[in-house]
């Protein structure tokens, strides 16, 4: 039988920016658990976020799509509980799994609230405003951008972390295709910031992965990206017995790929 279908488009693709709801509040407790084993990743990244955001001592940070803000730690160390980051989500279920820290302030929010001036920041502006893993869940990323990067004070900078539409992942070609139809190419993005008025360059990094395939399995199984909980449970448990087929070894190595862009008022 059929479950959790995607919302069908005219055209009938599936629209993957509207079931993300249920998808991160079914993923909230055990999101954390899926980096576990990669703590060598969420340092590499968290540095790179602070290396290019490069944000002083008191910072008016915004993380857009802050999730359960596991890649903050070296953001953390500029901010304080007076100046705390905003962790914006419209997810109740991510922000809970937020770490207790008077130095991040859950705000419950859309990043397209906050682009339109419908939320009260406690900032006139902003400093730094991290969206990442998060842009293709938007409905007018350009737009959204153009409204965020308003709210940034001179010097300000916004900082988008996304993977390219295509991946190096060894996943079920069905779940490639389909992830590669709802992502924005990197370059579409960094138009759009520099359309919004920002300075704006971008390069792609990668971090080389080693995990184990039963490990893999059990991620892809359990829909850890957005894009898998789009699939009915058959199509997902083909998809299961394709990459078991296609990926008989028992560590499987590949490169995560991001695209880091970043643009300053
Ligand atoms: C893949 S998670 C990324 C979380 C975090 N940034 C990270 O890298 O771990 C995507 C997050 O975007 C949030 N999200 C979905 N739609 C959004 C929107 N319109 N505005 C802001 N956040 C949104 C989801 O609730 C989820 O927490």
């Amino acid at each position: 039988m059929t479950e959790r279908p995607g919302p069908m488009l005219d055209d009938g693709a599936v629209d993957l920016r509207n079931h993300t709801d249920g998808h991160y509040a079914r993923l909230a407790d055990g999101y954390n658990d899926i980096w576990s084993k990669r703590s060598e990743y969420l340092t590499w990244m968290s540095a790179e976020i602070a290396d290019r955001l490069r944000v002083p001592e008191g910072a008016r940070i915004a993380d857009i799509g802050a999730g359960t803000g596991l890649f903050l730690g070296r953001l953390m160390e500029c901010a304080s509980p007076r100046t705390p980051i905003l962790c914006v989500d419209p997810s109740a279920e991510m922000l809970r799994q937020l770490p207790r820290d008077p130095r991040l302030r859950p705000v419950q929010r859309t990043a397209e609230d906050v682009a339109a001036g419908r939320v009260a920041l406690p900032y006139e502006a902003l400093d730094a405003v991290l969206i990442k893993e998060t842009i293709h869940h938007l409905t007018d990323a350009p737009g959204t951008l153009r409204g965020l990067a308003d709210l940034l004070a001179p010097g300000g900078r916004i900082l988008v972390v996304t993977l390219p539409p295509l991946l190096d992942y060894p996943l079920f070609q069905a779940a490639l295709d389909r992830f590669a139809t709802g992502q924005p190419e990197p370059e579409s993005l960094a138009d759009a910031m520099r359309a919004a008025g920002l300075e704006t360059e971008y390069s792609i990094e990668a971090f080389p992965v080693t995990i184990d395939r039963e490990h893999y399995l059990d991620l892809v199984g359990n829909q850890w990206m957005s894009v898998l909980s789009s699939f009915t449970d058959e199509e997902l448990a083909a998809g299961l017995d394709e990459m078991r087929d296609r990926y008989p070894q028992r560590e499987l190595r590949f490169a995560d790929r991001f695209a880091f862009i970043s643009g300053v008022r």
